[in-house]
């Protein structure tokens, strides 16, 4: 039985399963465990499972000498230093495929309400400026027929451009190494799948965002720091983008008062990506799967790594 520190409660039944076969301990918070808290509580732990809020850094790993495992509740897993984690032999996995689906639809959602003004339409219909049927009220822009550039050619990009066969669009996917700009250039959606490396942070900078066409919307459901925000923030202010709808910001929580909030054409959400409860409770399951292998003596059946690229 091997000591399991958890960061959270999980939906579904995955901790129990957990807790069944080693000694686990969950922290009961709302909000993560403070820093130096998660690091006291995992000193003498041999398993971690770990949130996206939680920063599983090389101090971390130092301080928890018997730590063999540690199993990230999302896909992406930049909270986590894989290097240090490596040089210690500790196995780090993800929760691939299980929110593919919802995320895909999360984006699309993003979509089709930043194309077509959903949330300024409603506001209007709760602060009583309904007074007619407009011939210009609430006009957006047609997302069937359009083009869509979708940044990153992994499972939930994929799953975003299958999507949009539906609607009749042409789809340009890019990948690291192809031209970015180009796409951009052409693009009149244009929806964000990278995973947050050194090379994604900032990849839409004010460069690629002056290609866009002054239409075109931007969503990014991955993570908040592929786009720089105060060059999105500009672009936004001078007319220079449509608009961009936003799942994932930075930092994280987005305060009230950073001045993005401010920009015209903007719709963010809290990181809603992977929250459905069917998603959430398969997350719980692939972590515990992962643990369970792990301080088994076994490989983690899910270890965390970059997206494969598409079937041939
Ligand atoms: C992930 O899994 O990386 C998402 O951002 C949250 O589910």
């Amino acid at each position: 039985m091997a000591r399991v520190y958890v960061t959270r409660q999980l939906p579904g039944t995955a901790l129990e399963r957990l807790a069944a076969e080693h000694d686990v301990e969950i922290w009961p918070g709302h909000m993560p465990p403070p820093h130096e808290e998660l690091l006291a509580r995992v000193a003498d732990a041999e398993g971690l499972l770990s949130l996206l809020t939680d920063r599983v850094d090389a101090d971390l790993i130092a301080s928890a000498p018997k730590l063999r495992a540690v199993a990230n509740y999302a896909i992406g897993f930049d909270n986590i230093d894989v290097e240090a984690a490596a040089a210690r032999d500790v196995q780090v996995g993800n929760t691939p495929d299980v929110l593919t689906d919802a995320t895909a639809d999360l984006a699309w959602a993003l979509m089709l309400a930043a194309a077509r003004r959903i949330v300024e339409a409603r506001q209007a219909v709760i602060d009583g400026d309904w007074e007619t049927w407009e011939p210009q009220g609430w006009v957006g822009v047609d997302v069937h027929g359009a083009t869509l550039a979708v940044i990153g050619a992994g499972r939930i990009g994929r799953a975003v451009a299958q999507r949009a066969a539906g609607f009749e669009m042409d789809v340009v996917t890019v990948d690291l190494g192809d031209d970015l700009h180009d796409a951009l250039r052409r693009a009149d959606f244009v929806s964000l799948h990278t995973p947050l490396t050194p090379d994604t942070r900032h990849l839409i900078d004010a460069e690629a965002l002056a290609v866009m066409k002054p239409t075109a919307i931007i969503v990014n459901t991955a993570r908040g720091p592929i786009i720089d925000q105060a060059a999105l923030a500009s672009a936004l202010h001078e007319g220079r983008l449509g608009g961009a709808a936003l799942d994932v910001t930075d930092p994280e929580p987005l305060p009230a008062d950073d001045p993005l909030l401010q920009a015209p054409n903007l719709l963010v959400v809290p990181h809603i990506g992977s929250a459905t409860a069917t998603a959430r409770a398969a997350m719980a399951d692939r972590a515990v799967d992962n643990l369970l292998a792990a301080l088994d003596g076994h490989p983690m059946p899910y270890p965390a790594r970059v997206d494969p690229p598409p079937p041939a």
